[in-house]
């Protein structure tokens, strides 16, 4: 298949409904799939109401067809044609953070594709906040479901050319809207029940959400990984580098350390660090800086670019930072473990 590729600048091509995106629009009316850039991460997009089209997303990513998808919307009148209900608490949340990185599972009503929700009674929705997904839904005239654009099991792609790496020649299109802003994937939180429950930390934190609502809940899933989480797409291995990938933690000595006795093996060593920390690891083969620690929003925008980086390089072993567990800290270790399949190496203390 011949990928389409549109250049549309935000910033520029700012008219009342971006006319390069028509074509694009179009495609996703008649069925087609078509790549998009959202503040979080670009998305695969295809008509929410369309079974076949939505079948397509799964055939190009290699997507588990268990694995539910998000519909996108860019109006919030378009919520009565997919949920049945929203609960007082998903509404004060709505108005606070939408357009925005988070996502809501409610109770889904009948039209929506069935392969969207991978059969099950709940549907997620987010609006996101970006001008040109905004009016690439809009002008497709759809609710557009969407999961990341990168293919199963890779880091999610944050700039038009990861997109283009993974699915080139497997899709109708590419919007290439410059590199996304957030960089970890929407918060995604259960509000079908009466606390609220947080199934994917992400782009909104815990900490945003209880301000506003007060207290929610982590799904058990995500402090202990061997319970089964209840979305179904946070049970698979994602974001994992070729090379091993491991979690260090302990002090710089105990870090630097670490790469000598690795590299006295014999193994090629890559470190992923911070601005902050850049001159230390003069004895790795190779680092990636990802962002500055003291502000973390600049490492999780970083994040998957720095994860795709590794696989371009002649490395052996993976040793990355790791980072506070609070605000988007949270997204960020969620998707660190992930990557690493919860390896760690830990100093002994004592
Ligand atoms: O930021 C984002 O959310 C991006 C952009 C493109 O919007 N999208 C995204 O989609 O990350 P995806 O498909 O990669 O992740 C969607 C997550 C999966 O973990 C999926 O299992 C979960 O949302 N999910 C979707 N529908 C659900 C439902 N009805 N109940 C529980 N989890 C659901
Ligand atoms: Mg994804």
């Amino acid at each position: 298949m011949n990928t389409k590729y549109w250049i549309v600048d935000k910033g520029v091509d700012n008219g009342d409904n971006y006319p390069h995106l028509a074509e694009a629009a179009n495609l996703l009316a008649d069925g087609e799939v078509v790549a998009f850039p959202t503040e979080t991460v670009y998305g695969l997009g295809a008509d929410a109401t369309n079974d076949e089209a939505v079948e397509k997303i799964f055939t190009a990513k290699g997507r588990p067809s268990d694995n539910p998808l998000i519909v996108h919307i860019s109006n919030k009148e378009q919520l009565d044609y997919i949920v049945s209900s929203v609960p007082e608490k998903a509404k004060v949340l709505m108005n606070t953070f939408w357009p925005g990185p988070i996502t809501f599972v409610l109770p889904k009503k009948e039209g929506i594709a069935s392969k969207v929700t991978a059969g099950l009674e709940t549907v997620a929705v987010r609006m996101p906040n970006h001008p040109i997904a905004l009016a690439l839904i809009e002008q497709s005239k759809k609710p557009i479901a969407a999961p990341s654009a990168n293919v199963s099991g890779r880091p999610s792609p944050t700039t038009a050319k990861h997109v283009y790496d993974d699915l080139n020649g497997r899709i109708a299109g590419i919007v290439d809207g410059g590199p996304t802003g957030v960089g970890v994937e929407s918060t995604v939180i259960d509000c079908t029940v009466e606390v609220p429950v947080i199934l994917r930390p992400g782009g909104v934190t815990k900490e945003e959400i209880e301000e506003i609502i007060g207290q929610v809940e982590d799904d058990k899933a995500l402090l202990d990984e061997k319970v089964a989480p209840k979305s179904p797409g946070m049970k698979y291995t994602h974001y994992a580098p070729n090379a091993p990938l491991y979690i260090v933690e302990g002090s710089p000595t105990f870090f630097r350390q670490l790469i000598v006795e690795k590299k006295r093996e014999g193994l090629r060593v890559a470190v992923l660090t911070t601005k902050e920390n850049e001159g230390f690891y003069k004895e790795a083969d190779e680092i990636v800086v990802c962002g500055q620690r003291n502000q973390l929003e600049t490492v999780a925008t970083n994040l998957y670019d720095a994860l795709r980086s590794f696989n371009k390089m002649d490395i052996d072993i993976i040793l990355s930072e790791h980072f506070p567990y609070e605000g988007i800290g949270i997204a960020i270790m969620n998707r660190l473990n992930k990557a690493s399949g919860h390896k760690r190496l830990t100093e002994k203390r004592g």
